[in-house]
């Protein structure tokens, strides 16, 4: 199965680059800020990633757990990261480097799975119609500016990078289109699947890369469904059957490097954030933005690696896991690869945390971080406490026994071992 790689995965890295990192406030700042193609220029001209090392990028994605890692090739401002021959508005014109072919070789070098990320919004392609993201939407002319431009050339364009993405670097492995919204917002138009061609373009990716996965934000069904800086609460279903899904996550809430901004998660916090996706049957893609330089930033830097502390021992919790059905204690969640069933836990109880159903179920239970063996007992629903025996619980729980002191992991995961 074409996902099979990526459900096995689980953790993923997201990079948005570009020359928004130099303006270093928000991907967005060109719209935000309304920003003219002149006022964003200085950013082209002083664009210098000196410090964009692919390889310690792909190192970095491979000691935090991740399996393969997704990149801007092209964000909404329509900078181009790779030697695109459709326009001068490239790394390549700028600083004579291309960005994504030294990035594809480096992951392949850490044996890691191939991601990009490629924008359907354009705001600087001069036919690309305004709509309710553009920069120029606020100004006195932009009725006049739109009357004047023809979708189909942005489209032609459009496709034309994409079959350069999906020819010129090998295999890829996955492609993120980002993004469609047909609905009207503030007087102006949104974009859907008909203004890219969904449907030819997905023919387009499957032609030149049927192995390749593709995501959803085409406005069209296909390989897998994105929920974006938010969790599900559960495993996500379409017409009964599950879907396959990736969470994509923020460090502070921006994608591109925000240096004012200090709204960092905290590593326990993603830590959950991923072990909970993977016990709803999901991926999480979690995003760093490199700075003006091309630097992973210290700050996020730190994050990652506390993550891939946790990774290191808990990764059998979350690679090649995925949802269970029994029904977790309060404490924490579950997730399951084969005969093994991982229980992480959110908040450590005093004691003893009891299972529901699993009475009889588990062969061996064991703390993951050190693999030291935990007692188990099955209480009578009707038996009375002592100082070394827990109260009776309904029928069925199995009572696991824990040491006082949680261990000094982001979170403690209980492994068990069913007996079949
Ligand atoms: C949104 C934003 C974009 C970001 C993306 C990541 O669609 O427009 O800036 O790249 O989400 O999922």
């Amino acid at each position: 199965m074409r996902q099979d790689w990526f459900s096995d995965a689980r953790f993923g890295m997201f990079v948005h680059f570009g020359l928004y990192s130099a303006a270093a406030r928000h991907e967005w700042v060109q719209s935000f800020e309304r920003l003219t193609d002149a006022d964003y220029r200085q950013y082209f001209e002083h664009f210098d990633p000196d410090l964009f090392d692919a390889r310690a990028l792909a190192r970095t994605a491979k000691e935090t757990g991740m399996g393969y890692v997704v990149l801007t090739t092209k964000h909404h401002d329509g900078f181009c990261l790779w030697d695109s021959t459709l326009t001068d508005f490239t790394s390549t014109v700028a600083v004579d480097r291309d960005l994504v072919r030294e990035y594809v070789e480096a992951l392949r070098a850490e044996g890691l799975k191939v991601g990009l990320y490629h924008s359907l919004i354009d705001w600087r392609h001069p036919h690309f119609t305004l709509d309710w993201t553009h920069p120029r939407r606020d100004d006195d002319d932009a009725r006049d500016l739109d009357a004047g431009r023809d979708m189909a050339v942005y489209r032609e364009y459009l496709h034309g990078q994409v079959r350069e993405l999906l020819t010129e670097y090998g295999d890829i492995d996955y492609l993120f289109f980002d993004f469609t919204s047909p609905d009207e917002k503030d007087g102006w138009p949104g974009k859907g699947p008909d203004d890219w061609d969904a449907q030819a373009l997905l023919a387009l990716c499957r032609e030149l890369q049927p192995n390749m996965l593709v995501n959803d934000r085409l406005g069209i069904p296909a390989d897998f469904v994105t929920p974006e800086q938010y969790q599900p609460t559960a495993p996500l279903v379409r017409d009964g059957s599950p879907l396959v899904w990736e969470a994509c996550q923020t460090l502070n809430g921006s994608w591109g490097y925000h240096r004012d901004n200090t709204d960092q998660k905290s590593a326990t916090l993603l830590a959950q954030m991923l072990v909970d996706s993977v016990s709803m049957g999901g991926n999480m893609l979690l995003n760093i933005g490199p700075d003006g330089r091309g630097a992973i930033v210290p700050r996020d830097a730190a994050t990652l690696s506390e993550i891939g502390t946790w990774m290191r021992l808990h990764r059998d919790a979350v690679i090649g896991a995925g949802h269970s059905s029994f029904v977790p204690p309060r404490e924490g969640v579950y997730t399951r690869r084969g005969n093994r069933l991982y229980l992480s836990l959110f908040f450590w109880p005093m004691g003893f945390v009891h299972l529901p159903e699993l009475a009889g179920k588990v062969a061996y239970a064991r703390l993951l971080n050190d693999g030291s063996w935990l007692r188990t007992s099955v209480s009578d629903p009707g038996q009375e406490a002592d100082l070394m025996t827990p109260a009776g619980q309904a029928e069925g729980t199995l009572t696991v026994h824990l040491p006082v002191q949680r261990p000094d992991v982001l979170i403690p995961v209980i492994e068990l071992t069913l007996t079949d």
